[in-house]
C-alpha cells in the first residue's frame, strides 16, 4: 500500500546515521533505517519524537521494499570497503531511478567510480559531505551534495528541511557534478585541521606567554568568541577548559594525551593538493604537527637534549592576548584561503563546476568550520564569483592588513621563545610569498637548467631557453 511506505532510508544508524534519521522525522518525513544490530534499531525508534513516523529494521531488504519509489536512501557507514559493500548487498534490490547517497566521508575518487558502477544500472548515486557531528546532524547540520541534478531535485526539499539555516537559508546547495560533494567535504575537512592547529598554537602562546591558567583561557576563547573570531571551533575550545575530570580533581584538557588522531580527511587535502598542484601549506602543517605529536618518546628525549631557549615574551598580557587574537585572525583567513583556491582549482581541473560562491555560503552554518568570516567571503564571491584568491578581494585585504602587524610580531617572538607555532609560520610564509610579485624562484630555474638542462623563460622575450652554464 502506497501510503504505508517510507519516504528515506537509511542504511547504519550509528550516531550520525540515527541523529539524521530522526532530524528528518521531525521535519515530517516518514523514515525507516537498517542496521544489523538490532539494538540500534530500538535505539531509534526509543529517540523518535512521539507523532513521528520512524521504524528501524535488521533485514536490508525489508527497508528496501518499504520506501517509495524512486527510493531514496542514504548510507552512513565507515568509508572505503563498507561502501562497496553496502552497493553490492544494495544492488539486487533497487530499481531503475532509484537515489543513493553516501553521506559518510569517502574519498572522491571512491565516489566517482561508484557514481559509473550504478550509472549503468539506471542508478543515481550520489556523494553528499555531511558536517555538523552529532548535535548537527540532530538539529541542523551543513550539507554538500554533489552528483546529477535530477537525483538532486529528488533529494532537495528533504535536505533542505534538515539543513541548518542562516538568515532563513539552508545549509545546503548543488555543489557540482560527480565528486564534487566528496570533493568540497573533504577540503572542508583540510580547513578543518587547518583552524585546529591554530587554536591549539594560541593555546600554548597564551599558556607559555603569559601564563594564563584555564580559566583564564576560558574567558579569552569566550571573548573572542564573540567578536571577528565568533566561530564553532572556538565557541566548543572555550567551553573545553572549564570541563571538569570525573577521575581525577584536574581539567580534563590537562590529563589528555597529547597526541592527536585522524581518519585521513585532512591528509587527502594534503595529498590532493599536491597532484593539482595547489598551495596549502597550512593544512599541509596541520597535518604534519598531528603526526609529529605521535612521536611522543622521541619528543620527550628530543627534550631532555635540546633546552629551550632563555626568551621570553615580553609583552604585557592584554598586548599579548590581543596580538595572539590578530594572529589567529590572519592565520584563519589564510586557511580558508587556501582551502578555497584549491577547489577552484580542482573544480576546473576534474571538471566538477563546483561554484564557489554557494560553497561558503553553505559553510556559514551547521558545519565545523563555521563562522562569521564566511559571511565576509559571502559577499566577497557576490561581487566577483571567480574571485582567484580570497585574499585578492579589497574587503578581505582590508582585514588582513590590519592584523598582519600583530601576527608578524607573535610569531617573531614566539620563534626567540622556541614556542612550536607552525601554522602561524606556515600562514605568514604562504602571505609574503603570495604577496611578492618576482619570488626568488628564478634561481631555482636557473639551477634546474644548470645541472639538468630543463630550460628556463625569460622575462624580456618569449620562448623557451638553454644555457651552457660556465664552471668558475
Ligand atoms: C564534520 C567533521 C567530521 C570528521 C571529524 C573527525 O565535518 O562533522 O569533519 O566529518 O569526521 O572531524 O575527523 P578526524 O578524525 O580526521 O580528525
Amino acid at each position: 500500500m502506497a501510503n504505508s511506505l517510507y519516504d528515506f532510508g537509511m542504511i547504519g544508524l550509528g550516531v550520525m546515521g540515527r541523529n539524521l534519521l530522526l532530524n528528518m522525522a521531525d521535519h515530517g518525513f516518514s523514515v525507516i533505517g537498517f542496521d544489523k544490530d538490532a539494538a540500534k534499531n530500538s535505539a531509534l525508534e526509543a529517540a523518535a519524537t512521539p507523532g513521528t513516523t520512524v521504524k528501524g529494521v535488521a533485514e536490508l531488504a525489508t527497508m528496501v521494499q518499504l520506501l517509495e519509489r524512486p527510493r531514496k536512501l542514504m548510507m552512513l557507514v565507515p568509508a572505503g570497503q563498507p561502501v562497496d559493500d553496502v552497493i553490492a548487498s544494495l544492488l539486487p534490490l533497487l530499481e531503475q531511478g532509484d537515489v543513493v547517497i553516501d553521506g559518510g566521508n569517502s574519498h572522491y575518487t571512491d565516489t566517482l567510480r561508484r557514481v559509473k558502477q550504478l550509472r549503468e544500472k539506471g542508478i543515481h548515486f550520489m556523494g553528499i559531505g555531511v558536517s555538523g557531528g552529532e548535535q548537527g546532524a540532530r538539529t541542523g547540520p551543513s550539507i554538500m551534495p554533489g552528483g546529477d541534478l535530477d537525483a538532486y531535485a529528488k533529494v532537495q526539499p528533504m535536505l533542505e528541511a534538515i539543513s541548518a539555516k542562516v538568515k532563513g537559508t539552508p545549509c545546503v546547495a548543488y555543489l557540482g557534478k560527480e565528486g564534487a560533494g566528496h570533493y568540497v567535504k573533504m577540503v572542508h575537512n583540510g580547513i578543518e585541521y587547518a583552524i585546529m592547529q591554530l587554536i591549539s598554537e594560541s593555546y600554548t602562546l597564551l599558556q607559555k606567554g603569559a601564563g594564563l591558567n584555564n580559566d583564564q583561557l576560558h574567558e579569552v576563547f569566550k571573548s573572542w568568541n564573540q567578536g571577528a573570531l565568533q566561530s564553532f571551533l572556538v565557541e566548543i575550545t572555550a567551553d573545553i577548559f572549564l570541563q571538569n575530570d570525573d577521575k581525577s580533581d584536574k581539567r580534563l584538557v590537562d590529563v589528555i594525551s597529547d597526541k592527536a588522531g585522524s581518519k585521513g580527511t585532512g591528509k587527502w587535502t594534503s595529498q590532493d593538493a599536491m597532484e593539482l598542484p595547489v598551495a596549502v601549506p597550512v593544512i599541509d602543517t596541520a597535518v604534519a604537527m598531528r603526526t609529529l605529536s605521535g612521536y611522543k618518546e622521541q619528543r620527550l628525549e628530543a627534550e631532555a637534549i635540546y633546552k629551550a631557549p632563555e626568551n621570553t615574551i615580553h609583552a604585557d598580557t592584554e598586548m599579548w592576548i590581543k596580538q595572539v587574537h590578530d594572529a589567529l585572525y590572519f592565520a584563519t583567513i589564510l586557511s580558508y584561503a587556501q582551502g578555497l583556491a584549491m577547489l577552484r582549482e580542482a573544480s576546473s581541473d576534474l571538471k566538477m563546476e563546483i561554484p564557489l560562491p554557494e560553497v561558503v555560503k553553505v559553510w556559514r552554518g551547521g558545519c565545523i568550520i563555521r563562522s562569521s568570516l564566511l559571511e565576509i567571503f559571502t559577499q566577497a564571491y557576490q561581487k566577483n564569483a571567480d574571485l582567484a584568491n580570497i585574499l585578492l578581494d579589497e574587503g578581505v585585504a582590508y582585514l588582513v592588513q590590519s592584523v598582519e602587524s600583530n601576527t608578524r610580531s607573535v610569531i617573531a617572538q614566539a620563534a626567540s621563545a622556541g614556542i612550536p607555532v607552525g601554522g602561524f609560520m606556515s600562514a605568514l610564509s604562504y602571505f609574503d610569498a603570495f604577496r611578492t610579485g618576482r619570488m626568488a624562484t628564478n634561481l631555482i630555474q636557473a639551477q634546474r637548467d644548470y645541472f639538468g638542462a630543463h630550460t628556463y623563460q625569460r622575462i624580456d622575450m618569449p620562448g623557451t631557453f638553454h644555457t651552457e652554464w660556465q664552471q668558475h
